[in-house]
Formats: structure tokens, sequence, C-alpha cells
């Protein structure tokens, strides 16, 4: 067992951890932080992406030693249901979400986007979302929503100006 020390969405977290533990599993399991998704687990899809001292991981192709002196932010810690991230509340707008499963990881992708660059244009978004899959929405909405959070008009807008919508 190997002692770490981290931050947890705000909240200094110090505990003991087998060294082959995942982050994702120290999150969803022993800090009960279940908006972090475990889909593929093997880095394909994600759904289990947090932020580490402000980069969007996969949670699942991290162990939970490396995130030592860290801090992770998951998607609970992004915003609050009374007080949501501009991000997750351009989601629930545009329609950005389905069943959901993608939706945290999209989230999170989307802010360390927008910390980067806070006037993304679409095909900005999705280069910054490409690793992220969605089984259910075709993506527009998902694109739509980052923009409009941005403040930016989507491509869609701009087409249906000229009454051109794909
Ligand atoms: S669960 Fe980690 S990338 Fe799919
Ligand atoms: S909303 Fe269902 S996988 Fe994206």
């Amino acid at each position: 067992m190997t002692e770490i020390e981290t931050v947890v969405n705000g909240q200094p977290y110090e505990g003991e951890v087998e060294p082959r533990l995942l982050l994702l599993d120290l999150l969803r399991d022993r800090l009960r932080l279940t908006g972090t998704h475990a889909a593929c687990e093997e880095g394909s899809c994600g759904s289990c992406a947090v932020l580490v001292d402000g980069t969007a991981v996969r949670s699942c192709l991290m162990f939970a030693v490396q995130a030592g002196g860290c801090e992770i932010v998951t998607v609970e810690g992004v915003g609050q249901p009374q007080a949501l991230h501009p991000v997750q509340e351009s989601l629930r707008a545009n329609h950005g979400l389905q069943c959901g499963f993608c939706t945290s990881g999209i989230v999170i992708a989307a802010v360390e986007l927008l910390g980067d660059n806070p006037a993304p244009t679409p095909e900005d978004v999705r280069t910054a979302l490409a690793g992220n899959l969605c089984r259910c929405t075709g993506y527009e909405s998902i694109v739509d929503a980052v923009c409009e959070a941005a403040g930016r008009s989507s491509d869609r807008d701009h087409n249906s100006e000229g009454g051109d919508r794909r």
C-alpha cells in the first residue's frame, strides 16, 4: 500500500491505496464520486475524464498513486444542481445529452477547452471533443452547447441564417 495525499473537488484526501488501484476506482468506489463514469475502461471513450491539475485525463488509464500531490476536479466539482456551470447549463438547454453516460466526460473536456480557449470555433470544439464518444446525440447538439457556453454561435446558427441547415 502507498500513502497518497491529493485534493479532490477542493477537499483534501489522504489515504493508503494499492499501487494497482485506478484513479477511476478511487473516485467512484472509495470517494463515491459516481458522476465519473466507467464505460470502456481502456481509454477509448472519454466517459471517465476528470481534470488533474487542470488537464483532462482518462481516469481509467491513471493509477491513483499517480494523482498524489495533484488537484483533481470531477464533474461533481464543476457545478452543482442548483448552480450549474455554463457548459452544464448549455448542454441541458441545447439537448446535448440523452442517456447521459458520456456527459460527465464531455463536460470535463469542454471545461478544459474553454479554460485554454475561451472563444473556440465549432471546429475547435469538435477537435477538443474528438476523444469523447457519444452513442446517442449525433454530436451536433453538444457542439452547439459548448459554442453557446462560450458565447459563440455554432455552425448550425450560421447555416440557418442562410436557410441551409444540415
Ligand atoms: S472508461 Fe476511461 S476512456 Fe472509456
Ligand atoms: S448521451 Fe448517451 S452516450 Fe452520449
